[in-house]
């Protein structure tokens, strides 16, 4: 059975969770393997809506075990509630269920105070428009060897001395952006507390996986953020603080790239970014206000409204090129009907001269012209569409541009958020 990891091409939101919950009725483990609640991965499960920020996308189908892999970083009370939030709607979520890496980073009450101060205070062009949630400060520490791995919450006298020297720090440094200290007491005791309610969950996860991988077991790494969110490889520094790149499936969780069998790229229809920074196909005008209107286009994580624009193949052919990626799914597609022209950027301009590569510096990337490729819409309502043959013509040479300007087949077609509303048209398991 296969290992296959799951990214999104974009800038976040192409509608990972839903593709994994579809493919997610055949395999054995979903592994989150990086980000932390920061991501938003949204549901929509017989006209229910779920959003998941921490829990893989796997959770509402029973036989599933979901795994929050080492390189996640977790802020227990997120998770904590949404275990319980999931248990209140009946879905089980257990220690036989949900496994949690004993060496995932803890997200501290200072990384989300270090988070708000930082954008609060930086000018507006330094702003990275973070979802606040702590996760490039708990990043900086995992790095700086300063951090706390959810094991040490349950190592009581460790952890109080290890507390008690870097919370000075951190409360130097909040007095210094303006934000208020924090207090020693209220943390130690409220994260002992944590570390014994997830203590049950905690395992060491590689073998886990690994003894799944042994048995022939189907797994699934489910990537949060976007390629163009990277820290190495994104709009740096309009990026997350991990790499969300597929490569880090196997860092981030302990797995030999040797067993990984295929990735899949997750590529919305249209582009859209939350936060700041570069975006060559944006559309500040009605394009991009149909867009967002028409597709839900608002932050699952902080509501904030997306920035929307047109395709940008350039950057997709690039994720292609990064993850390594073997098929694509395409997501959304329905949200494009009702549009009279199509527009899907098929290279670069920059300063009058075509360029063949994307810019890795900002200051070329504002300046790029985008090259459109213009096409018919069409009208027709595609999401209860279930045969491929049976989309409006229009519809079908989007799908074959993409494919032929890409080179990568595309094996599933989301037309709607249910999970009714997708055509596989290869299963990308075989
Ligand atoms: P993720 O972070 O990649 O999992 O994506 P989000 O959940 O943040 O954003 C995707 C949004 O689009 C969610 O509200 C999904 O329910 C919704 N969605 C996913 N696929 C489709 C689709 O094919 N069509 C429509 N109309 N909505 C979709
Ligand atoms: P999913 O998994 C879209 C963006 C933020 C900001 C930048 C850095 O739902 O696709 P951070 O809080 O990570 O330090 O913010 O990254 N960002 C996302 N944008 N989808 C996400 O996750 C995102 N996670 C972070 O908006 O621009
Ligand atoms: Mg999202």
């Amino acid at each position: 059975m296969p290992a296959i990891v799951v990214v999104g091409t974009q800038w976040g939101d192409e509608g990972k969770g839903k593709i994994i919950d579809v493919l997610t009725e055949r395999a054995h483990f979903v592994v989150r393997f990086q980000g932390g609640n920061n991501a938003g991965h949204t549901l929509v499960i017989n006209k229910k809506k779920y959003i998941l920020h921490i829990i893989p996308s796997g959770i509402f189908h029973p036989n599933t075990i979901c795994v929050i892999g080492n390189g996640v970083v977790v802020d227990p009370a997120v998770l904590i509630e949404e275990i319980n939030r999931l248990k209140k709607e009946g879905i089980e979520v257990t220690p036989q269920r949900l496994k949690i890496s004993e060496r995932a980073h803890t997200i501290m009450p200072y990384h989300q105070a270090l988070d708000l101060a930082r954008e609060a205070t930086a000018n507006k062009k330094d702003r990275i428009g973070t979802t606040g949630r702590g996760i490039g400060p708990c990043y900086e520490d995992k790095v700086g060897r300063r951090g706390f791995r959810l094991i040490d919450l349950t190592k009581k006298d460790f952890f109080r001395e290890r507390l008690k020297k870097i919370l000075e720090e951190k409360n130097f440094l909040l007095k210094y952006l303006g934000a208020e200290p924090l207090d020693f007491e209220e943390i130690f005791e409220k994260y002992l507390t944590y570390g014994q309610y997830l203590q049950p969950y905690l395992c060491d996860t590689s073998t886990l996986l690994w003894e799944a991988y042994k048995k022939g077991d189907y797994i699934l790494f489910e990537g949060a953020q976007g390629t163009f969110l990277d820290v190495d490889y994104g709009t740096y520094p309009y990026v997350t603080s991990s790499n969300t790149l597929a490569g880090n499936a196997c860092a981030g969780s302990g797995f030999g790239p040797s067993h990984i069998n295929a990735v899949l790229g997750i590529v919305k229809a249209y582009t859209t970014r939350v936060g700041e920074g570069p975006f060559p196909t944006e559309q500040t005008n009605e394009i991009g206000n149909y867009l967002r209107e028409k597709g839900g286009e608002f932050g699952s994580t902080t509501g904030r409204p997306r920035r929307c624009g047109w395709l940008d193949l350039v950057m997709i052919k690039t994720a292609v090129q990064l993850n390594g990626i073997t098929g694509l799914a395409l997501t959304k597609l329905d949200v494009l009907s009702g549009l009279e022209r199509i527009k899907v950027c098929v290279g670069y301009k920059l300063e009058g001269r075509p360029i063949s590569y994307f810019p890795s510096t900002i200051e070329e990337l504002t300046k790029v012209e985008p090259i459109y490729e213009d096409l018919p819409g069409w009208r027709e309502d595609i999401t209860t569409v279930r045969d491929f043959e049976a989309l409006p013509q229009q519809a079908k040479d989007y799908v074959r541009l993409i494919e032929e300007y890409i080179k990568v087949p595309i094996q599933m077609l989301s037309t709607g958020p249910e999970r009714e509303n997708c055509l596989i048209l290869k299963d990308p398991s075989f």
